[in-house]
């Protein structure tokens, strides 16, 4: 529901173009989505490393992290899912926005709710990139970093994505890693070919 009314949007006198002049890059989102201790977080950190190393300006919103702060009022119903990657999606558009190549890692169970985060993208005329790590639940479990599965098998942590919780995989994401077999580094060195692909990065 919208609450907000009355308001009128003012522009300002920077535009975009103006900001990735100064940067000498453009901004983009790229979305991992997957099962918790898939690797999403991982991958995020060793692309920002290294793009960073490479003299772009990166920046992860990370869920754990981002469940610390601005989203600590939010459980894991259905509803405060969605509102987590309601302001996510936000979050990102203005980071990319603003300049940055921003990585989001959240589970993002909900392909409508990742789909709602790429369409406020595509309307800005902002490059949205999905990342799906596809890290069968069989791993995600074995390495369990939290020991959140085992107490979610135990029925001591209810709604656990995938346990008893849904996963909607994604139908056209633009990228697929597997950290069964792709290291980070690896996977940070495929994202950043396809960022190089895309002209969103120039090559080394
Ligand atoms: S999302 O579903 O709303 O996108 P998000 O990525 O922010 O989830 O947070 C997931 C993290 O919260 C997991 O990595 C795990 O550490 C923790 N967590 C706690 N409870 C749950 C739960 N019921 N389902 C999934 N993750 C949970």
């Amino acid at each position: 529901m919208n609450k907000a009314t009355n308001i009128t949007w003012h522009e300002g006198h920077v535009d975009r173009a103006d900001r990735e002049a100064l940067l000498k890059q453009r901004g983009a989102t790229l979305w991992f989505t997957g099962l918790s201790a898939a690797g999403k977080s991982t991958f995020a950190f060793t692309l920002e490393h290294a793009l960073v190393q490479r003299g772009r300006l990166a920046y992860v919103l990370d869920g754990d992290n981002i469940r610390h702060g601005l989203n600590k009022n939010l459980g894991f119903s259905a509803a405060d899912r969605e509102e987590n990657i309601r302001r996510i999606g936000e979050v990102a558009k203005l980071f990319a926005d603003a300049g940055l190549l921003v990585m989001t890692s959240f589970i993002s169970p909900y392909r409508r709710d990742r789909d709602a985060a790429r369409a406020l993208h595509e309307s800005a005329g902002l490059p949205f990139i999905e990342v799906h790590v596809a890290t069968p639940i069989s791993t995600c479990e074995t390495r369990d970093p939290k020991g959140l599965y085992k107490k979610a098998r135990a029925g001591e942590l209810k709604n656990f994505t995938g346990i008893d919780d849904p996963y909607e995989p994604p139908l056209r994401a633009e990228m697929t890693i597997d950290a069964t077999t792709v290291s980070p580094q690896a996977g940070a060195e495929l994202l950043l070919a396809y960022l190089e692909s895309q002209g969103l990065v120039k090559p080394a």
